[in-house]
């Protein structure tokens, strides 16, 4: 089996919604000290959906492909549910990812859960700093 599904290689290669966002009402921006990458992820949110979202990663394929995964799976969605993604909802739409790779998909999580705090923060909107909590898998970590 190859080590990477077509769906990882596919959004590595070709990334849905890359680049940055002017008018973003959250920014969450991420990185994992181990590998040193970076993730910024943005969005514009109307009547509490997610209407547009973007990313930029500086990092490794993995990470490339969550993002973009990422961006996919919360387009749309009301800002709550948008918060309960888990890395490992990210990496079962990936088709999977190499045990080594999984604390990439949780760099994803993290940054959508940044940008969804970024923009409760800026717009006043209380929350419960429990939900901000990442889920992480068993084979991370950090
Ligand atoms: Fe750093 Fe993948 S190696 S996020």
């Amino acid at each position: 089996m190859a080590l990477y599904s077509d769906k990882v290689m596919d959004h590595f290669q070709n990334p849905r919604n890359v680049g940055k966002m002017d008018d973003a009402d959250g920014i969450g921006e991420v990185g994992n000290a181990k590998c040193g990458d970076i993730m910024r992820m943005y969005i514009k949110v109307k009547d509490g959906i997610i209407t547009d979202c973007k990313f930029n990663t500086f990092g490794c394929g993995s990470a490339i492909a969550t993002s973009s995964m990422a961006t996919e799976l919360i387009k749309g969605k009301p800002v709550e549910e948008a918060l309960q993604l888990s890395n490992q909802a990210v990496v079962e739409a990936l088709d999977g990812l190499p045990p080594q790779k999984i604390h990439c998909s949780v760099l994803a999580e993290e940054a959508v859960q940044a940008a969804v705090k970024d923009y409760y923060d800026k717009n006043g909107i209380a929350y419960d700093p429990e939900k901000f909590k990442v889920h992480r898998c068993e084979h991370c970590s950090d």
